[in-house]
Order: structure tokens, then sequence, then C-alpha cells
């Protein structure tokens, strides 16, 4: 019997997150590319990555993709600030598909504003301890000057879909003071949970300020590299979705689907193997 194969260009795209956050990124893709299959894996059972040492962030970062790889997948993004500071040359030298960050679209966004003042960068603590947007943001131009502020408590409040009120906002409030003191003009968003957060953050910042969400840089350049590889799915029709988590689902279909702006369906809790 002949086996007919499926050409790549019809895989999905797969995505990874510690949680719930990368679903910012899903929403920019969708957008972008909405014939697009996409398989999401969002870690639950063990968020935060952030709080994690860098080496723990590797050996469950490579775990999750292991898992993803052994679906149909043409392209993968690492929707995840955390993961991408520490897996991304580990993952393009295991694994032969395009692989895309969220640190350098991100930064690359930022380079443009800092002429008018400092960029500030808010991500988990492993993130700003990784130094990761300073080298990228100073790759691009070395007479930037970058703030960061680590923010343990945001992706915590984003899980449990703690979006706005005055908690939100105090805790906002305290981890930008100092940074807002040094009349940042720009603000990356080092972290795909916060993007949740956006109306109450450029509430806290105020209009001066530019708050640069990566989500929609990384669809752009999925879109520059599908294109360049003839990955494109170009049918007619509307891609799927299929969600992983690896915890009970329930927590993730209600914040997801507000983040996503639609009920979320066809999610699968799954057991991630350890190595
Ligand atoms: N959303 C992730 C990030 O972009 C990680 C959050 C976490 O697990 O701490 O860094």
């Amino acid at each position: 019997m002949a086996i007919i194969k499926q050409p790549q260009h019809k895989f999905s795209i797969g995505i990874f997150d510690s949680g719930v956050g990368g679903l910012t990124v899903v929403k920019a893709i969708r957008k972008k590319l909405p014939k697009e299959d996409l398989i999401y894996l969002g870690d639950t059972a063990r968020t935060p990555y952030g709080s994690k040492a860098g080496e723990t962030v590797v050996r469950f970062t490579r775990q999750c993709i292991r898992y993803l790889m052994q679906h149909k997948i043409k392209a993968l993004v690492v929707a995840c600030n955390t993961a991408s500071a520490y897996t991304l040359p580990m993952l393009r030298r295991n694994f032969k598909i395009p692989i895309i960050g969220v640190i350098q679209p991100g930064a690359h966004a930022a380079v443009a504003s800092c002429i008018q003042g400092p960029i500030g960068v808010i991500g988990t603590k492993a993130t700003v301890k990784s130094n990761a947007y300073t080298e990228s943001i100073q790759r691009l131009n070395h007479k930037c000057r970058v703030v960061s502020q680590s923010c343990p408590l945001l992706v915590p409040l984003v899980e449990e879909g703690w979006l706005d009120g005055p908690i939100p906002k105090n805790i906002i409030k305290t981890y930008l003071s100092p940074m807002l003191r040094k009349e940042i003009r720009s603000l990356i968003l080092g972290c795909t949970h916060y993007p949740a957060l956006k109306p109450v953050l450029q509430k806290v910042c105020g209009k001066r300020v530019r708050i640069i969400d990566s989500a929609e840089e990384v669809a752009k350049a999925l879109e520059i590299i599908l294109d360049a590889k003839g990955l494109r799915n170009m049918r007619e029709t509307s891609g799927k979705q299929k969600y992983l988590v690896t915890d009970i689902p329930e927590q993730f279909i209600r914040v997801g689907s507000t983040i996503l702006g639609r009920p979320i369906s066809n999610v699968q809790r799954i057991a991630v193997l350890e190595e």
C-alpha cells in the first residue's frame, strides 16, 4: 500500500509557553496567519518558570519541545521570554525546523524609540537576570540605555485572571516607580503574560510611554520565515487550534478565553515525559 506523505506546508505551527501567557502570541499569529493550524503547549503544571534556575528552565523547556516535536510541526514559536532567554541556541542545535523566540522581535521594535529616552524592560526574575534584552538591544544600538525590573507577582495575577482593579494597579505602580522616575519613553513587556495587563500598565505609565508588546512582531517574523521557506499554508479555509496543558485545564480555559477574546475549545491534558 502506498503511503501518502503530507506536504510540509500543511503541518502545524508549534507554540510553547510555561502557561497561559503565550496565548497573547497565539492571538497575534491567528490575526496575521489565519490559515495556519496551531498546536499550543502550556506547561501549566510547572508554571512559573521565571522564578526558577536557568538549568531548570532548560530542562522543562526541552521536555516540552520534545513532546511538541512528536506532532507534525513545520515551525516553532517559543512564546515565553524566560525560555527564549535560556534555550534558543540549544533548541536550534537540536531541532532542524525554523525556531522563533520572543526577545529579538521585541528588542527590534524598541530600538527605534530609544533616541527619546531610556527603554524600560519588565520580565520575570530569570529573564531579567539573563540580561538577554539589554544584550539584544545594545547589539542593535550600543547607545540605547536600558532599565530593567523583574515583576514576579504579575505572572500569578494573570494565571489567576486578576487583570484589573486596585490590586494589580498598586503592584504595578510599586514595580514601575523607579523606572518611571528615570523617564523611560518605552516599556517592553518582556513576558508573554504581561499583555493581558496592558490597560493597567498603560494607565500607570501614562501616555508618554509607548508600550511594546512583542506578540505582533513575533507574528510578523513568523510570516517572513514561512514565506522565505515556502512553508505558508495557502488553503482557502481557516486553520484549527489545538491546546495541550500539563495540568487540569479549567483555569487555562477560563483565563485563556479572556486573553483570546473567544471561547477556547479543543484543550487536552497531557503528561510530558521527564528525562
Ligand atoms: N510567560 C513567560 C515569559 O514570557 C513565563 C512566565 C513564567 O512562567 O514565569 O517569560
